[in-house]
């Protein structure tokens, strides 16, 4: 079995952190949504990786995966131009994948407990293809699969107006070859795109042998800030506490809580879990860190309250509020102005969101 994985697309919904990196790259419980994908495929014994490349900074993707030793897999590159289509995207890795059976994972889907179950299922039975399908209160949303009154998969609708089930199709494909000759056939959809669910559509047409399965635990599309945070939420759930930084104060760190080598926890500081502190990162006394908080790298925060929130590496907060609900980015300052005329001062990139 082979593995791809789809790194392009605009992010348009998570701008401004998309103007600056891949959509992918952005971290969940300090690691990056894509890291938790290669993990997948890797921990279902696929070490041979395609990663299709968008044009979004695509230099920093390869920057940070490299070749793939490090995390145990053998990673090609493979540049897409634009976003074309996740069918498009696929097409460009047919001399990849040569005559392999293989699966197509959306660099931004999380799935709790992993693939290794479905992929086992998808070598054992003799599928042309196979689904992997999540049950969700906004089917308008995804692509929606349609059933006959046997149970039997009949069609394949993208993000449709009046769904025909709640099952979701998620971002997850197993594959042969035979896609590729679907993916030929295709025509720009209404949003411009050629679309995978088409090219299964044309399977099942074709009389050729879809399978389809369902997600056992939670199934994550990250494509906006509240899915982000959400899904941080979800894999803090399952957090393992460990403190290798230094703890000062007793009664510091309450539930569930990790702090990385080399951080500090000053005096007077509360962190209540779970929640996630990375590298030495430092966190003053009277700091409040509630749940559902990972805390990058190089942090300073000095004063101030946080909850439910990722902060990336190499920030500095000090402030005399409470930040919720937020996604901040990496190398980013937020400050109380205690001197000068009352008021916010903002300097802020294209697309932010600030809510005072
Ligand atoms: O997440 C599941 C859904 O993913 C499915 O239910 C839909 O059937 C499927 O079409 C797809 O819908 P989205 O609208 O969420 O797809 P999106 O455009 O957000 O792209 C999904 C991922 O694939 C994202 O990580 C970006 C990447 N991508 C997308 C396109 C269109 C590429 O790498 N290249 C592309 O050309």
């Amino acid at each position: 079995m082979k593995g791809i994985i789809l790194h392009g697309g605009h992010g348009t919904r998570l701008r401004p952190l998309t103007h600056t990196g891949p959509k992918q790259l952005i971290p969940v419980a300090n690691k990056p949504i894509s890291q938790y994908v290669l993990e997948d495929l890797r921990n279902s014994g696929i070490r041979d990786i395609a990663i299709i490349l968008g044009d979004v900074l695509p230099e920093k993707v390869k920057q940070f995966y490299g070749k793939g030793q490090e995390l145990g897999v053998d990673i090609t590159y493979i540049q897409q131009d634009r976003p074309a289509g996740i069918a498009q995207a696929v097409g460009l890795a047919e001399n990849f994948i040569k005559d392999s059976p293989f699966v197509v994972y959306l660099g931004d889907n999380l799935l709790k407990g992993g693939i290794s179950k479905f992929v086992k299922e998808f070598q054992q039975q003799n599928y042309d293809a196979m689904i992997l399908l999540c049950q969700v209160e906004n089917p308008q949303q995804f692509g929606v699969a349609k059933f006959n009154e046997n149970d039997k998969l009949v069609k394949l609708m993208e993000k449709p107006k009046e769904p025909p089930s709640n099952y979701a199709l998620t971002g997850i494909y197993f594959l042969t070859p035979k896609i590729f000759t679907m993916v030929r056939r295709l025509k720009p959809s209404w949003r411009g795109e050629l679309e995978i669910t088409e090219a299964l559509q044309l399977l099942i047409d074709n009389g050729y042998n879809v399978g389809y399965k369902f997600v056992e635990g939670w199934w994550k599309d990250t494509g906006t800030v509240e899915d982000i945070i959400e899904a941080n939420r979800l894999i803090l759930d399952d957090l393992n506490p460990k403190i290798e930084g230094t703890v000062e104060g007793k009664n510091c760190v309450q539930g569930r809580v990790v702090i990385g080598d080399g951080s500090v926890v000053n005096r007077g500081a509360l962190i209540r879990g779970p929640a996630l502190i990375g590298k030495n990162t430092m966190i003053g006394g009277g700091v409040y860190v509630g749940p559902y908080t990972s805390i990058g790298n190089n942090v300073k925060l000095k004063k101030g309250e946080i909850e439910n929130s990722i902060v990336m590496d190499d920030c500095l907060i000090e402030i005399n509020g409470k930040l919720i609900d937020s996604l901040i980015g990496p190398s980013t300052e937020i400050t109380t102005n205690m001197k000068g005329p009352k008021g916010h001062k903002l300097i802020v990139g294209e697309s932010s969101r600030i809510v005072l």
